[in-house]
């Protein structure tokens, strides 16, 4: 008898096919709906397989509910929105996509940086609105990318390949991540610094760790009054990462320069949000990976992953569950 697999939002006809060739299909059909938490509940009970978005809680009781889940594989490298020990305690194999998205998200990553740098949505407003009347000395000045410190926390394969970037921009480039990656140093040529140091010390901060509840507001209150006036903050990591009521103070107060954000705690974040109202944020809809290539490269890893598992195969990408 087939293996039943179910997947939580359309994704696109060649990924289906694949699937559909060896296992009976059930779909949320919305594209950008996700699925109801009550559908969701009760479309785990009879699947062996779930195929899911980072957008989709799959806690204790979704995993509770699944009478026959095998795997869980899960379409982007993050897998924070997974109880992955509930799914362990439940022999459940949860799968990610990493390597896939390293370089797309380090370009979106550096873009980020550039434009909240250089203030380019802001002066695109401002030319949109009828409000440039004349070229003026500081009109829109924004901050130096090249020569300047830019300082990753989390230093795993999207920062290493951040760095490349940053060097070519002829950038110093600071790092602290969980553990100290001293061949990586010499390779690259970054320097080590503990949080403090760093915080201090880097024109720009990047964020490049998983979401965990350990790192849950890491750069609060005390973190942001750490960094210089003219220091821009880059979250492409996670929302929670950052205490968003502390980082809205920090900007409206200008004890920073500036943020550019590509994920919030609450996604969609709402729109009236405090810091949508602020001009020195950039702002984007969680597209870190989103380019066409590198998005199809993730669901084909992912169902992959999903088809390895049900056919008895080691999965290309497991999480690996520390006990
Ligand atoms: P990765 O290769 O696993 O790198 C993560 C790095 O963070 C590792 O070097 C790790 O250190 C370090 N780290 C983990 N916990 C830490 C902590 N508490 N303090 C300091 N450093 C810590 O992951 P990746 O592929 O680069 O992806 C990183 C994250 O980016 C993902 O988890 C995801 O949340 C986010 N992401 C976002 C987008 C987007 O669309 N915006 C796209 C892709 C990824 P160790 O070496 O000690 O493990
Ligand atoms: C996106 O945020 C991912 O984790 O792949």
């Amino acid at each position: 008898m087939k293996k039943t697999v179910y997947i939580t939002r359309k994704l696109p006809d060649e990924i289906i096919n694949k699937l559909s060739s060896s296992f009976h299909v059930r779909m949320w059909e919305e594209e950008n709906v996700p699925v109801p938490r009550d559908v969701l509940l009760k479309e785990i009970e009879d699947v062996d397989g779930l195929l899911c978005l980072l957008t989709e809680k799959i806690d204790e009781d979704v995993i509770n509910k699944a009478k026959h889940l095998k795997v869980i594989s899960n379409v982007a490298v993050g897998y924070n929105n997974i109880d992955i020990q509930a799914a362990s305690r439940k022999g459940i194999i949860v799968t990610n996509t990493p390597g896939v998205l390293t370089e797309t998200t380090a370009d979106l990553t550096f873009t980020l940086l550039m434009a909240t740098a250089r203030r380019v949505v802001e002066a695109s407003d401002y030319l949109r609105s009828g409000d440039w009347r004349t070229w003026s000395l500081m009109q829109l000045t924004g901050q130096d990318i090249y020569g300047a410190t830019l300082g990753i926390i989390g230093l795993g394969r999207i920062g290493e390949a951040l760095v490349k970037r940053a060097k070519g921009f002829d950038m110093t480039v600071l790092y602290y991540n969980r553990t100290r990656k001293k061949e990586k140093e010499l390779e690259l040529g970054i320097h080590y610094r503990e949080l403090k140091d760093l915080l201090q010390q880097s024109d720009f901060v990047c964020l490049l760790l998983p979401y965990s509840p350990e790192v849950h507001y890491l750069i609060g209150k005390e973190e942001l009054s750490l960094m210089k006036r003219s220091a821009i903050l880059i979250n492409t990591a996670r929302g929670g990462i950052v205490d968003e009521e502390a980082l809205y103070q920090a900007l409206a107060s200008g004890k920073i320069w500036a943020a550019g954000l590509d994920v919030f705690e609450q996604e969609p974040v709402p729109v009236d949000h405090p810091l949508l109202s602020l001009p020195n944020v950039v702002t984007l809809p969680h597209i870190g990976s989103a380019s066409v290539k590198t998005r199809m490269r993730m669901a084909h890893l992912a169902s992959e992953n999903l088809i390895n598992v049900l056919s008895g195969r080691e999965p290309i990408t497991p999480v690996i569950v520390n006990k």
